[in-house]
């Protein structure tokens, strides 16, 4: 008798155990699927928050006046071909002249014409020596390099 009542006690607590475990697990999930949700939302709004195309889409609408190159020059024209193909230019200082770190090429938009071409003559003649613009400038005309130094003065880093 007090043997079964034993086994009957052990059950029981066996049982109140499997229960409690059970609710346990449950608070557990809950709490899980809880903080997921709050990770997920903070992340939705920190999203929405720094969403690049949304930023881009914001930027192209609102870019200052200022900051849109105009061709409407032929000097200017001529400039962007050079800067872009002939002169590749853009290779080591970017398309808006913000510079390319990887190529150690500096910004340069928005510099002074005079600064500019004063620097492209040098470079041309070797008294200021720059190994890597050297053959990328020795076949510019001093026209080529007035026209580049308007260009570059306008350009301006987004
Ligand atoms: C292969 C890479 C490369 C190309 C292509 C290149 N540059 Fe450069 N440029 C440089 C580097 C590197 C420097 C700085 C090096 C130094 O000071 O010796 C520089 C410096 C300059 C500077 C002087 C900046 C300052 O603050 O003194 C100007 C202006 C410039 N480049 C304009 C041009 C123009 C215009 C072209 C196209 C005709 C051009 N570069 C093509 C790499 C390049």
């Amino acid at each position: 008798m007090t043997g079964r009542l034993v086994l009957f006690g052990l059950f029981l607590a066996l049982i109140a155990g499997v229960l409690s475990l059970g609710s346990y697990k449950k608070v557990f999930d809950s709490n899980e699927t809880l903080d997921l949700k709050m990770i997920a939302e903070a992340k939705k709004m920190t999203e929405a928050k720094n969403n690049p195309q949304k930023k881009v889409a914001k930027k192209e609408k609102e870019e200052p006046e200022e900051y849109k190159l105009v061709l409407d020059t032929p000097e200017m024209k001529k400039a962007h071909e050079i800067y872009h193909n002939v002169g590749q230019c853009v290779r080591c200082h970017g398309e808006n002249g913000q510079g390319v770190p990887e190529e150690g090429g500096p910004l340069i938009a928005g510099q002074h014409d005079w600064y500019v071409i004063d620097q492209l003559r040098q470079m041309k003649t070797g008294s200021r020596n720059n190994e890597k613009m050297k053959e990328f400038i020795q076949n510019l005309s001093d026209q080529d390099f007035q026209v580049l130094a308007t260009y570059i003065e306008k350009l301006r880093v987004r």
